[in-house]
């Protein structure tokens, strides 16, 4: 009944927000590129802090996480949904537009044919998460754009639990950077590519340990002009103001509330979930 009524044909109008979600605070990285470009949209944001990190989790387990948060932004309205979350798109984004024929998604692919194309030194360092690097999505864009570029790649554990908490700077944070990108640094790579959306907050100490001569790409802000170029093709583009965010959390409210204004740059109020088994959102 529940698929029945998602593959009805859906009726929109522009001030229904857009669906954004991720394991966690990676996903403001993303949101933030959307405000900035744009602003008048409305949004719902869901992140999955008692799931986090994706990253080490079986991929099918992380795709049960993504249809069960589909389905409450689509429950909210949601005219587009944004997979602001590099694991999730590559868990479950094939599966979503399966089992959701007339919604529109926007996911995150590694961004290493920019890398590959710009590349001076032919090395290519890739900061992602395990779940990522094990994705049919990743093995494909190397396959197809990575001809005769070396690609080195590192999961920096423990980096998405430091952002979660907040610590962008501190020693453990650079010790994991440092340990990451050093190796990397000795086999002389010019690019960085960030393809985990919790990365992109670290992106200053990043700079700090490798010298303005690397190059670091974030993809927020390509992702971002995707989903515009969706709604516009949708005749869905909202023209007001200052769109609306409501903020939801399936972890600790006050937590994702204290580093809104950090990472996001704007305050918000942030509402709880729950989870029912590993499918079903419902409001605490
Ligand atoms: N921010 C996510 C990503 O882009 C997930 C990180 C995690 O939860 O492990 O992959």
């Amino acid at each position: 009944m529940r698929k029945f009524c998602c593959s009805m044909i859906r009726i929109m109008s522009s001030s229904q927000p857009i669906g954004i979600f991720d394991s966690g605070v990676g996903g403001l990285s993303v949101l933030r590129a959307m405000r900035q470009l744009m602003p008048g949209e409305n949004v719902v944001f869901f992140g999955d802090q008692r799931h986090v990190p994706y990253g080490p989790r079986p991929l099918e387990q992380v795709r049960t996480f993504s249809e069960g948060i589909t389905r409450f932004l689509l429950d909210e309205g949601s005219k587009l949904i944004v997979l602001a979350c590099n694991t999730a798109s590559a868990a479950a984004l094939g599966h979503l537009r399966q089992t959701f024929p007339n919604v529109k998604f926007v996911g995150m692919e590694p961004a290493v044919k920019p890398a590959a194309e710009t590349t001076h030194t032919g090395v290519v360092g890739v900061l992602a998460t395990p779940a990522t690097f094990q994705g049919a999505l990743y093995a494909s864009v190397v396959e197809r754009f990575t001809t005769g570029v070396q690609i080195l790649q590192n999961t920096c554990p423990g980096l998405v639990q430091q952002i979660e908490k907040g610590d962008l700077e501190g020693t453990e944070t650079r010790r994991i950077l440092e340990s990451a990108l050093h190796p990397m640094l000795e086999k002389n790579i010019d690019t960085v590519v960030l393809a985990c959306t919790h990365f992109p907050f670290v992106i200053p100490l990043i700079r700090r340990i490798c010298g303005d001569s690397v190059r670091v790409i974030d993809p927020a802000p390509a992702v971002a002009r995707q989903a515009q170029r969706l709604i516009e093709a949708q005749g869905q583009v909202n023209n007001g103001d200052r769109g609306r965010v409501r903020f939801y959390t399936s972890g600790d409210e006050a937590a994702v509330e204290s580093l809104l204004l950090n990472l996001l740059g704007e305050a918000g109020r942030v509402e709880p979930l729950k989870w029912v088994g590993e499918e079903r959102l419902v409001r605490r």
